[in-house]
Formats: C-alpha cells, structure tokens, sequence
C-alpha cells in the first residue's frame, strides 16, 4: 500500500512537473509588464513637433496590409484610407491571398506546405504578415487599424511591438528592419509551435497569433544584447485615447481582436484561473487516488473483511476504513 501511494505521487509530482516546465514561459509572461523596452511617451514628437525626421529612420517607409483579395470591405475602408492619406510618400503593399502565397512560394518555399496546411485562413493572415516584416521590413497594419497622426516617430526603432492589456503583446501592428532577428526567429519557430491543439481558439493563438508571438518575443528577450537586437514596446497608453495616439480602432474589428480579447481575458483573471485550475486538477488527483484505493483494497480482499457494523467508506479519512485495516 505504502509503496503504492508513493509511487502514485511520484508519477502525479513528474506529469506536474512536465505541465509546469512546459508552460512556464506563459506564466512568465503573465508577469511581465514590458517597462525595460517601453517606448516612452518622452521619446515620441509630438504630432506636428520638428523633432519629426531629424532622427534616424531604421524602418522602410511601407506599410503592409492583408486581405484575401483586393476588394476591402466597406467597414475598413475609412481605417485604410486615413493611413494611405496620411503616407501618400510611403510604398503600400496590400497582401492578397494570392500575392501572400505566390511571395510564400517563391522566398521561402520550406515553409509553402506548412502554410497551405494551416486549417484556418486567419493562420494564412498571421503568418504571412511575420514573413512580410523579415523580408522587406516595414510596417504591418491591420485593416481596421486607422492611422490618427503620420507613422514616422515609430520608424526609429529597429523593430516594435505592441503591449496588449493586462499582458502579452498583438500582432496586429508590428513594425521592423528587414531581417530582423526577432522576425527571423518568429518565422523559424513557426513550423515547431504548428500543433493541432483539438480547439480551433487554442491553435489560432498559440500557432501563429498573438499568444505564439508573446511566447517567442518573451523568449527572445532573454537573448538581446545590443540596441538593434531590442523591440522596442509600444505601450497602450501610446494608443489609447491620447492626442498623439498612432492608431485608433474603427468599428467592425477582425475576429482576431475579440479572439484575442477573450484569451487576454485568462490572463487578466489569472489568479482565479489559476486557482480554478489548481482546484480542478487537485480534484481529479484526488479523485483518481480515492479510485486507486478503492481498487487496490478490493484485490487484496479487505474489503469484504469489515467487521459488521463498521461499514467500509469510500472516504478514507473515516474511521470505517482505519478498523477495517487493522482487522486485517
Ligand atoms: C474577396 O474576398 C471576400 C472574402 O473572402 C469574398 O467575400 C469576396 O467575394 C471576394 N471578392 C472577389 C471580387 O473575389
């Protein structure tokens, strides 16, 4: 009996073990608040300001957009023209399906059968924008993300993300030097993070949306070691509902965002998933060793040996099963 239940939690401590190291990343990642490469508001010009262009300007000047082919639904259309209106000196690249795969194809044509089997087109978008922004560089926006002011400030960096509340970050505007190493390695980690995870939510976002680009960045950070490694964080409070805010959301968002919206919503309730989630799994141990027990006590016979009166429990904190034990 004795070696039985320590080889049972010996088991239990190694598949605990095996969970934890591997989501580890995701839980650091609920930790991190990205202030040691937030874009300060102090380090962005003020719309208008002539500190605009007097600085270095890593980034192309393109801006890069997806969509399955070259007519735009009605409701991105004002989000698309307020940053073509805005950039009218910047190259745009509108990334059809047929463009994204033709470019997949032709420059990296290892990845071609990974993203021709992707099982939804939304991991076709995801992945198509991190090859874009390794190859040419530029910036990515996606359609219902408007431009309020000219991008310039941001072409500064050599590569920037945006922070997503209450963590992680978004690839829903990214821009980048081509062949950045982050960008590099997110296109390498691709193939080794595609996974069928059975629910189509978990596999959009750990495969290629924002939940894989949060584990890849949180992991590369580790790595950086020069200025031109960094990406640098565009915090929300840059674009939220500031006068020199970059974006500014229009009605009619992706899927994406509300799917993002609702995976972000774990991590901003972390704690009581967390708990919920110590709560069930420590009910299904206990649950598997009360099953153990009972089997185990019923194949080596005492169970039928309970003296009358003392009724055997279930429940092996009662006494029923102690005076059982000893009558054996
Ligand atoms: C463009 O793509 C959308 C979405 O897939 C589709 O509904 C529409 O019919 C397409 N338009 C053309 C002209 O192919």
């Amino acid at each position: 009996m004795r070696r039985g239940v320590a080889l049972f939690l010996l088991i239990n401590f190694l598949i605990l073990g095996y969970i934890l190291n591997s989501v580890f990343t995701l839980i650091t990642l609920l930790f991190e608040d990205c202030k040691a490469d937030a874009i300060l508001s102090s380090e962005i010009p003020a719309p208008g300001s002539e500190l605009i262009g007097k600085g270095p300007q890593y980034i192309p000047r393109i801006i890069h957009q997806t969509w399955a082919n070259e007519s735009i639904p009605e409701k991105w259309q004002k989000a698309q023209k307020s940053c073509l209106d805005l950039h009218g000196d910047y190259e745009y690249k509108l990334w059809t399906n047929e463009k994204s795969r033709d470019f997949i194809e032709k420059e990296y044509p290892w990845f071609l059968e990974t993203y021709d089997n992707y099982p939804y087109p939304i991991m076709r978008a995801d992945a198509i924008r991190y090859f874009i922004l390794s190859h040419y560089g530029g910036i990515y926006l996606d359609l219902d993300d408007g431009c309020e002011r000219r991008l310039d400030p941001l072409l500064s960096y050599h590569a920037w993300l945006r922070k997503t509340v209450p963590t992680g970050i978004s690839n829903d505007a990214m821009g980048s030097v081509p062949q950045h190493p982050f960008f590099l390695k997110v296109i390498s980690e691709l193939q080794r993070y595609n996974r069928n995870w059975q629910i189509p939510y978990v596999t959009v976002m750990y495969n290629t949306g924002p939940l894989f680009l949060s584990v890849v960045w949180k992991q590369y950070i580790k790595t950086v070691s020069s200025e031109e490694q960094r990406v640098r964080i565009l915090m929300p409070d840059e674009y939220g509902n500031k006068p020199w805010k970059f974006f500014g959301v229009y009605k009619g968002s992706s899927w994406h965002r509300d799917d993002a919206k609702a995976i972000f919503w774990m991590g901003q309730h972390w704690g009581w998933v967390t708990f919920a989630g110590f709560a069930l799994g420590l009910s299904g141990y206990a649950a598997i060793y009360l099953i153990y027990r009972r089997l185990h006590l019923k194949r080596s016979g005492e169970y039928r040996t309970g003296a009358a009166g003392t009724a055997w429990s279930f429940w092996p904190w009662r006494s029923g099963y102690r005076r059982v034990k000893h009558e054996v």
